[in-house]
């Protein structure tokens, strides 16, 4: 590496897709990380692929499978006593996304399964991780120029969780939506599976985690000063290659990258996707509270980030604060 490490960032599932492309970037711009996966083994020889030796010796790999809150407090535990110095960064980044499950899948603590590993094991990181990275404040070298470096939490939202782009409103099998957020309020076990007590759709059951998600963004943000912390989440485009896409239907899966580079456009390498997840998680640009950052749905060369406009179902005061005190009790967090 040669140069000055700035500091520690964080991110969770890195043995694929967008986390994968995010490990290069954050090395070259100098910071150490810690990988957060459910097998190390299998991060740390997926990992030394891509990464060359010198790298390899700036990752440090931590075990947690995100759909097990005792898994996330043990691994937790672990970084606090592990890492002497507090983390600068962190990027929610794993998610699992099974549309053709007939019926839920369920966590260790009997919580549909996309729910827990993508909305419910993040928040409980985040959570656990908060008093650690507020504290890490420090003053590092930025684009050759010394700075205050921000404690900042990176989320991945997607726009199918935003209704107000119009990616946020397909039908099928229906928009993210927490209703009355009755499931959650009836303790979100069987026969519950869904944030609104209604009936199992997994298609949106991923993108009301993910809705969750963007909303944890904005209420974390309302009740952490941005003097003390930048939180904001992330839509860095249709990354239609990577193994999110495992479980749907093979003709999908050879015909979704088609449609989204010559039709939509939305199409964006997961090259490309893992350098913009970098830059927003660590450059000075990018230190803006509560934005949900987009490159927009139509990829262009050389557009800018900007802050999409989210719809109220993310903002709406009611059903966040809602959302976010019900999943501070299911976590046990309360
Ligand atoms: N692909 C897109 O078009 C797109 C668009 C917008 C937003 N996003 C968001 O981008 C993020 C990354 O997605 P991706 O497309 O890169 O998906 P991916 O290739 O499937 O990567 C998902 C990562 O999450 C990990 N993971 C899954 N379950 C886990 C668990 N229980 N505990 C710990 N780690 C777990 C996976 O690890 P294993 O190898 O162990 O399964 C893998 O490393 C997600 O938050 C997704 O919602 C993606």
């Amino acid at each position: 590496m040669g140069k000055s490490i700035k500091g520690l960032v964080l991110i969770t599932g890195t043995t694929s897709g967008v986390g994968l492309n995010t490990l290069k970037p954050l090395l070259r711009f100098g910071w150490e990380v810690i990988a957060v996966n459910r097998s190390n083994k299998r991060a740390f020889e997926i990992a030394q692929k891509s990464l060359t030796d010198s790298e390899m010796k700036n990752i440090n790999f931590i075990e947690i499978d995100l759909s097990n809150l005792d898994d996330v407090r043990n691994g937790c535990s672990e970084i606090l006593k592990k890492f002497k110095k507090p983390i600068n960064s962190i990027i929610c980044n794993a998610a699992v996304y099974k549309p053709r499950l007939r019926k839920p899948e369920r966590s260790p603590q009997g919580f549909e399964n996309s729910m827990a590993v993508n909305h419910f094991g993040h928040f409980l990181l985040m959570h656990i991780l908060l008093d650690n990275i507020l504290s890490s404040e420090k003053e590092i070298d930025l684009n050759g120029r010394t700075t205050k470096f921000k404690p900042r939490i990176t989320v991945l939202g997607t726009v199918t969780a935003n209704y107000s782009e119009l990616g946020g409103r397909i039908p099928i099998p229906a928009p993210a939506d927490l209703g009355n957020l009755a499931g959650f309020k009836n303790g979100f076990l069987s026969p519950i599976s869904m944030a609104n007590g209604k009936r199992f759709k997994p298609g949106k059951a991923y993108k009301d985690s993910k809705l969750c998600n963007m909303i944890s963004v904005q209420e974390l943000s309302k009740r952490y000063s941005k003097e003390r912390i930048i939180i904001n989440s992330i839509y860095p485009g249709c990354v239609a290659e990577t193994k999110l896409f495992r479980d749907t239907p093979w003709l999908f899966r050879f015909l979704f990258p088609i449609f989204q580079k010559f039709i939509t456009k939305g199409y964006v390498s997961q090259r490309l996707a893992g350098e913009r997840v970098a830059q927003v998680a660590t450059l000075k640009e990018y230190a803006k509270p509560a934005v949900h950052w987009s490159w927009g749905n139509r990829q262009k060369l050389g557009r800018k980030a900007f802050s999409q406009k989210l719809s109220n179902r993310i903002i709406d005061t009611e059903i966040s604060r809602q959302t976010y005190e019900l999943t501070r009790k299911l976590v046990g967090l309360d």
